[in-house]
């Protein structure tokens, strides 16, 4: 198939609707001032082939898609002993919902919502004690990425501390499960691992690329017989995009699009096809339930293009 073509036609077709609907994430006030108007689509496929369109090199705020990055650590590194802190059921609430952990006694429904990835910061955290402090996660987080991208990846420091400044909730939520008995550092550590994890800045031509693992039964994308999940971690990683990936989204996304799919509310879109590719998409402009609006409609169109799918 020419997938060149094909991302080409998607932001040919999508580009007159630019700026037209959607909000910028403003919660955040670094986020705040990106310009709507942009739309890129970039791919990487299991034997390595890469096509990228519009916008595609043009880095930005990674925000939850930063959750697939270390869920992915955290299961290379904590195998099944992960899930004895963090479920895996799709939460139907909002991403930083407070209510149902309350309900749950500070066990989060799964790694994807905010209360979970801040409880798998936290195992992160405690990994890099159990080495006796060399290091830290933040560190370990971007070598991951870094190593996934072939070339180095930074967090955007002016995003990571208005996030800080702001995160009224996220604290909440830390200091919650901390009052459970489910975070074991300091929340303030655990909180700087997640604010900076968020404030990863990359293009959708690294992102694809970076993701490429998920589409391969977890084979790094580019070095020969290196893994970075083993094959059943690769497929869990997958059946929790599909189920909780896009919050309380999950479900319409499933039924519109049919492919495992990671939102963050910079507006970028991780997708995959199992044993063919993984998909890449950022426009800033959301929708009500936090996804990027165009994001999706160019997965909608992606699909409806190349008939691929999970189902
Ligand atoms: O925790 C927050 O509020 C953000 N830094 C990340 C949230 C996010 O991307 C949720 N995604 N849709």
């Amino acid at each position: 198939m020419n997938y060149q073509a094909v991302l080409e036609d998607i932001v040919t077709t999508l580009r007159p609707f630019l700026g037209a609907d959607g909000k910028v994430a403003s919660y955040i006030p670094a986020l705040a001032c990106i310009d709507p108007k942009q739309l890129g689509i970039a791919l990487h496929t299991c034997n390595g082939e890469e096509a990228a369109a519009g916008d595609s090199a043009t880095p930005f705020s990674i925000q939850s898609l930063s959750k697939v990055f270390t869920l992915t650590l955290a299961m290379q590194r904590l195998g099944d002993a992960l899930w004895e802190r963090i479920g895996r059921e799709p939460s139907g609430s909002a991403f930083n919902s407070l209510v149902q952990l309350e309900n749950e006694q500070g066990k989060p429904r799964n790694p994807f919502i905010n209360a979970g990835a801040i409880a798998v910061a936290d195992r992160l955290v405690s990994h890099v004690q159990g080495k006796g402090n060399r290091g830290s996660a933040k560190a370990d987080i971007l070598a991951l990425v870094s190593s996934l991208c072939g070339e180095p990846i930074e967090f955007d420091a002016e995003v990571a501390a208005s996030e800080a400044a702001t995160g009224y909730r996220n604290i909440a939520l830390a200091n919650f499960m901390k009052s459970f008995g489910k975070l074991d550092n300091d929340v303030e550590a655990v909180l700087d691992t997640y604010f900076h994890q968020c404030a990863i800045r990359m293009n959708c031509q690294q992102l694809a690329r970076a993701a490429g693992f998920l589409c391969c039964d977890g084979a790094h994308p580019f070095e020969q017989d290196s893994e970075v999940t083993n094959e059943r971690q690769t497929r869990r990683i997958n059946a929790l995009m599909l189920t909780c990936g896009t919050y309380d989204a999950a479900g319409d996304v499933a039924f519109n699009i049919g492919l495992p799919c990671k939102s963050g509310v910079g507006g970028g879109i991780v997708a995959v096809v199992p044993d063919r590719l993984t998909l890449a998409v950022w426009s800033p402009a959301l929708d009500a339930t936090g996804n990027s609006l165009l994001g999706m409609k160019a997965l909608e169109l992606f699909v409806a293009k190349t008939g691929l799918s999970v189902f």
